[in-house]
């Protein structure tokens, strides 16, 4: 019996875990243990990926080819052949789409499963069948150097959009949600250790990942950190008690990268399938495992049946042909990254109605700040997707504007600054992150590499480095900036370039860039109009150019809330070896002690007002049914998200004052109204009492508007028996 004898069996209706059961029984013990690992040598593939570090060229470097694991060529099993994202493919060059904390604010889970469409068709292409990028680790705090990979704070909104990046994808390839948990603080994640209660876990760092699996994602790939005192590559409580026995997961578990793991039988007996990339601790460890009895052959197939087993499952969907590379990139997928990015804009702040900008009232536009004029898509670490082009915000507002004098200025000299915004009939700065103020950091880990490595191969020569183009500006090599952020606040130097813009010219807009919360206190009351624009993605300059000028109208809303004082968000110490995550941060935290933040959650202004009408909430059984029309009072085409919030009344136990239950993203014609349905199970409004989960009765109140706090949302009681 081989592979394709075992394709054949599952297509003919056979249990795919039957059949991949007694595919194993016929591996050798050698070809059960190279299934638990990467295909790669340890040094070789080190040696290959730090010589790619200096490169930054589309198809070299990190992401040249995809990382292979589990194949045994003797039966035919192809094994796992992994790209990461999760702003595109980044084995390419491929789409940029704006990075996911964008995608977070659209609400959008039709947008989010059409960008996971596009992007498994290009990872197809490029040669993979594993998208490694659907990352939910909830947004704990806003200096996490990784929030632009996921969605935002809330363990629902990120659930869901998670699970649409997961149903696009897997219309095509398997996809990956990670880092399997807790994983929010990126500096000291090979040393933290996050301890969370059962609430903690299953009510705020979970529900999430939960979520995503119930979609049905084929692979799960634990974090780097380790929950209440185990590594996450081998941690029971994780990997078997909660991932398998509570929620019933039959796919696979990968590591997270090099240092995923620390005992190789440990993380065997524990739950974790491979561990990759390369061969290392596993190759050091298990065959002396199982000659000692520390593990028994049983021990070892577990895995390899999860794996063989699972890709069987997906055999209808990896058996499509890949298309061709003209997928990647095309004008279809640029256009979709356009609309995320339009999508994505939120308007935080529209004194005097000053946007939109007739474009026809603009002879002189100056275009200040270092950020206009470079594609800023975000941070370089291992979701960097190099794009064959991509659109600056300067370009874009010059191709929108083909009449106007469109000057730029980097901001660096203030005087000269504000002789050119005072020049211009508008002032656009653009401010905020780069990835080299935050993004996926890799410091050097000596002990951790020691640990991990098996022994160097004496003549294992670090590869030449390539020459380099003297005229090619200066750009660190990968990983080694970025990091989680010392502040919230813009730099010192952002700051002062706003306030010199806003004195010199009343009509100074500033678009803000990064990857979660950026504080504007100290310069947003100086300032009539402010857009957040994110990482934007390869389409991005086109989509601001476009929101500014009112050819598109701004359709974010925050994933996250922006607190007038980062001293109302949870603790954070990037450098921390050992933190509690209780229940509570973002919103519900400043809910909690009472702080009215500067922007909550799930705010965003329009161009044209648009309101929530005639709600209606009911208990029916199970469900409790939402309706509502989303009515577009003005001349512009816009678009709306009811959100509907709920909080217990009579409960015996502490729990956020709201959480979000539902929402809905409608677009809306110019006067159009739109009837609205959500469905709520009621399980949703349950806690966790004594390690189950129990829906309390008595009453609860259901918000049904337009964020959170919305003081014109409809608020109605249920009472639950
Ligand atoms: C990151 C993962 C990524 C992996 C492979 C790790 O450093 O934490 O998110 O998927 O590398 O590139």
């Amino acid at each position: 019996m081989n592979y394709e004898d075992a394709r054949t069996r599952v297509r003919a209706g056979e249990d795919a875990r039957t059949v991949a059961a007694e595919l194993v029984s016929k591996l050798t013990i050698d070809e059960k243990l190279e299934c638990l690992d990467g295909d790669e040598d340890f040094w070789p593939g080190l040696m290959r990926l730090a010589g790619a570090a200096t490169t930054r060229v589309a198809g070299e470097g990190y992401g040249a080819k995809p990382y292979l694991g589990a194949q045994v060529p003797r039966l035919g099993f192809p094994g796992i052949a992994f790209s990461d994202g999760p702003r595109g493919v980044v084995v390419g060059p491929n789409t940029c789409f704006p990075v996911s904390m964008a995608r977070g604010a659209t609400f959008d889970q039709d947008l989010e499963e059409r960008i996971g469409d596009a992007i498994g068709l290009e990872l197809r292409a490029r040669g993979a069948n594993l998208f490694g990028g659907v990352n939910v680790n909830v947004l704990r705090h806003p200096a996490w150097g990784r929030a632009q990979e996921t969605y935002g704070e809330d363990p629902h909104h990120v659930g869901e959009m998670g699970a649409a990046l997961c149903r696009g994808v897997q219309r095509h390839a398997m996809a990956c949600v990670k880092h399997y948990a807790l994983n929010s603080i990126d500096n000291a994640r090979f040393k933290v250790d996050v301890t969370a209660d059962d609430r903690a876990l299953h009510e705020a760092y979970l529900p999430h990942f939960k979520r995503v699996i119930d979609e049905g994602v084929a692979c799960v790939m634990s974090a780097y950190n380790s929950v209440n005192g185990e590594w996450c590559g081998e941690n029971r409580q994780l990997l078997t008690e909660i991932l398998r026995e509570e929620w019933g997961f039959e796919g696979y578990v990968i590591s997270d990268w090099i240092f995923g793991l620390r005992d190789g039988p440990k993380s065997v007996r524990n739950g974790l399938d491979i561990e990759m990339p390369f061969r290392a601790i596993r190759y050091k460890s298990l065959q002396t495992a199982l000659d000692t009895g520390e593990l028994t052959e049983a021990d070892i197939e577990a895995p390899v049946t999860r794996i063989i087993s699972t890709l069987l499952r997906f055999d209808d969907v990896l058996a499509q042909p890949a298309p061709d590379t003209s997928v990647c990139a095309s004008p279809a997928h640029r256009e979709l990254a356009y609309e995320a990015s339009v999508k994505s804009i939120v308007l935080l702040k529209n004194g005097g109605s000053l946007l939109p900008i007739d474009p026809a009232s603009i002879k002189r536009l100056a275009v200040l700040g270092r950020l206009a004029s470079v594609p800023n898509l975000g941070d370089r670490g291992s979701s960097n997707v190099v794009p064959p082009s991509a659109v600056t915000p300067l370009d874009g507002l010059r191709a929108a504007l083909p009449n106007a004098d469109v000057t730029h200025d980097d901001g660096a000299n203030i005087e000269i600054a504000k002789q050119t915004a005072r020049a211009a009939d508008v002032a656009i700065v653009f401010v905020g992150c780069t990835y080299e103020d935050e993004g996926e950091f890799i410091s050097a880990q000596p002990e951790l590499l020691a640990h991990t490595a098996p022994p160097r191969p004496a003549d294992l020569q670090m590869p030449p480095r390539p020459p380099r183009d003297p005229n090619a500006p200066a750009s660190p090599p990968p990983f080694a900036t970025g990091g989680d952020r010392a502040s919230l606040d813009l730099s010192e130097a952002d700051q002062a370039l706003v306030l010199a813009a806003a004195e010199a010219n009343p009509r100074t807009i500033v678009v803000l860039m990064g990857g979660s919360a950026i504080m504007v206190e100290g310069w947003h009351e100086r300032v009539p109009a402010i857009l957040m624009a994110w990482y934007p993605g390869m389409e991005g300059g086109r989509a601001i150019a476009d929101v500014i000028l009112g050819r598109a109208n701004p359709g974010g809303r925050l994933p996250f809330v922006v607190p007038t004082d980062a001293a109302h968000l949870p603790f954070f110490d990037r450098e921390a070896t050992a933190i509690t995550y209780d229940l509570f941060h973002g919103q519900w935290l400043l809910d909690r002690d009472g702080h009215t933040p500067r922007y909550p959650f799930g705010f965003g202004l329009s161009y044209s007002p648009a309101t929530v009408r005639n709600a209606s909430v009911q208990l029916q059984s199970e469900t409790i049914v939402v309706t509502a029309t989303a009515v577009n009072e003005g001349n512009r085409a816009t678009s709306e998200v009811v959100q509907v919030y709920a909080g217990a009344r009579d409960s015996n136990v502490e729990r956020p004052e709201w959480r979000l239950a539902a929402f809905q993203r409608v677009e809306l014609a110019p006067r159009e109204s739109r009837h609205v349905r959500l469905e709520i199970l009621l399980d949703r409004l349950a806690v966790r009492i004594d390690g189950r989960w129990a829906v309390e009765p008595g009453a609860y109140h259901i918000a049904v508007g337009r964020h959170a706090h919305d003081p014109q949302a409809t608020i109605v009681r249920i009472d639950v028996p």
